[in-house]
């Protein structure tokens, strides 16, 4: 018989509302959530029991966006590493992205992506198939591959996968599967080059022309579209308009993108924290000095932008379907290189940084639970995971809501070793992470093995 645990006291989020209770799981599964105090229903027998009181429990954050950087980028980040930075972030399904070396972008490397997924990972996963200009009858020719989404670099970034011209664009949207995800890095290229000519990078207004192509193209096509990391005011008003319309648009903001500004790289990396975020250093050269990061650990695709962009996603959260880190991991040799690559490390920072805003006012912890539990389940069409409920998987991440520490005081799991927010005051820890049933997480120590982590169905 499988084993059976009852998590009891916890204060369980969900986007509808917290409350206290018990939750009942036998093997991989929750097969029962009672409400706490409740002294009339049969007593369960032979379980094992955990105290949770004081705790809140959010179901296993989903993370949608993640490079992990294998294979060919080992040195940077592994399934391992990789997804060991996820438990320590609540994280407890992640979907890697497919610009990898070689790219997963056909059956051969997709399978041999997925090995090396299966054997090393210790959370939930699913793998992205990566468009190129010709791939698209991949789908049609062969059903057998089981990614979550196509992803389609619109614009260039890390990695050789691009697919710029209109023609390419189209022919994906039309022939991948219509009620199957195309998730697109929206960056228009022809003003990406442009620009850059002129000594700018990427403004806003490249990500909104492909934006609204894309949006253009998955109405015409009438197919579903996720629009990953949006990083300014008039991608939102364009999806929300598009969205008005019926149009089968999902999109993602970035914690980063919510978190930090344009200012950053000028103020030393503690951005809108201003004095605050300066926590136990004190000025400006202190911070610079005691992070030790270059400029460039600050820079990703898109940018960073200005506070009013900021100001607009923070205005905007209920246009957001979900929460993804886009977690970039890069060595630190690589970003003080002449020409560093773009991208920062997320997953172990996402969750304390949330909880920080929620203790502040900005959101409510029912928020997080839909945005980065809910929402990534229901856009990608997950069974079985995002909620406390009978039935599911027994994802939960357990949080300690009164701990304060600071970025960067506990050692850090992604291969990279830093953050673009190290001295930041955060309010929330994770303490514990059950991964369908098992404690996979515990008091800052990984305690499955490796491999543990299995393929998720969508
Ligand atoms: O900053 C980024 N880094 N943006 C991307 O689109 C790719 C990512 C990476 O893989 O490094
Ligand atoms: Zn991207
Ligand atoms: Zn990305």
């Amino acid at each position: 018989m499988a084993s059976s645990l009852v998590i009891k006291g916890g204060t369980l989020v969900s986007s509808e509302g917290v409350r206290r209770g018990d939750i009942l799981i036998e093997g991989e599964r929750i097969v029962e959530v009672r409400d706490a105090f409740s002294s009339d229903q049969s007593p369960v027998t032979n379980y094992q029991l955990l105290d949770a009181s004081g705790l809140l429990i959010f179901p296993g954050l989903i993370d949608v966006h993640v490079h992990l950087r294998q294979p060919g980028g080992e040195h940077k980040e592994d399934f391992y590493t990789g997804t060991c930075a996820a438990l320590a972030g609540g994280v407890t399904t992640v979907f890697a992205m497919p610009n990898t070396s070689p790219a997963v972008v056909d059956e051969t490397s997709f399978d041999h992506a997925m090995r090396l997924a299966e054997q090393n990972a210790v959370c939930d996963f699913s793998l992205f198939l990566g468009a190129t200009t010709h791939n698209s009858k991949l789908k049609t020719q062969n059903s057998k591959l089981l990614e979550c989404g196509l992803k389609i670099y619109m614009g260039s970034s890390t990695g050789d996968l691009l697919v710029e011209d209109f023609a390419a664009q189209y022919e994906h949207f039309e022939r991948y599967p219509h009620d199957r995800v195309i998730a697109v890095h929206a960056e228009h290229e022809p003003a990406v080059r442009y620009f850059a000519r002129r000594g700018l990078r990427r403004p806003p207004i490249c990500a909104e022309i492909e934006v609204s192509r894309a949006v253009a193209m998955a109405a015409h096509c009438n197919r579903r579209l996720h629009v990953c990391h949006v990083s300014t005011r008039r991608e939102v008003e364009i999806i929300a308009d598009a969205k008005a319309r019926g149009v089968p648009v999902t999109c993602e903001f970035t914690p980063h993108h919510l978190f930090l500004s344009r200012q950053v790289v000028q103020d030393g990396g503690m951005g809108e924290q201003g004095d605050k975020g300066r926590g136990r250093q004190g000025d400006k050269e202190n911070v610079n000095s005691a992070c030790g990061l270059p400029p460039s650990c600050f820079e990703m695709n898109p940018p960073l932008r200005d506070q009013a962009d900021v100001d607009a996603l923070w205005a905007n959260l209920a246009v957001a379907d979900c929460i993804a880190t886009d977690h970039a991991p890069h060595t630190l040799e690589e970003k003080r290189s002449a020409n560093p690559p773009m991208g920062v490390p997320g997953l172990e920072t996402m969750l304390p940084l949330l909880l920080t805003a929620a203790h502040e006012g900005r959101l409510r912890l029912e928020d997080i639970a839909r945005l980065c539990c809910e929402g990534p389940a229901r856009i990608y069409n997950i069974a079985g995971k995002g909620k406390i409920a009978p039935g599911f998987d027994a994802d939960l991440t357990l949080v300690d809501p009164s701990a304060e520490w600071f970025i960067g005081d506990k050692p850090l799991f992604t291969k990279c070793n830093w953050t673009p927010f190290a001295g930041w005051p955060v309010r929330g820890a994770v303490q514990r992470v059950f991964v369908r049933g098992r404690l996979a997480f515990d008091a800052g120590r990984i305690v499955v093995e490796r491999g543990f982590g299995r393929p998720v169905r969508n």
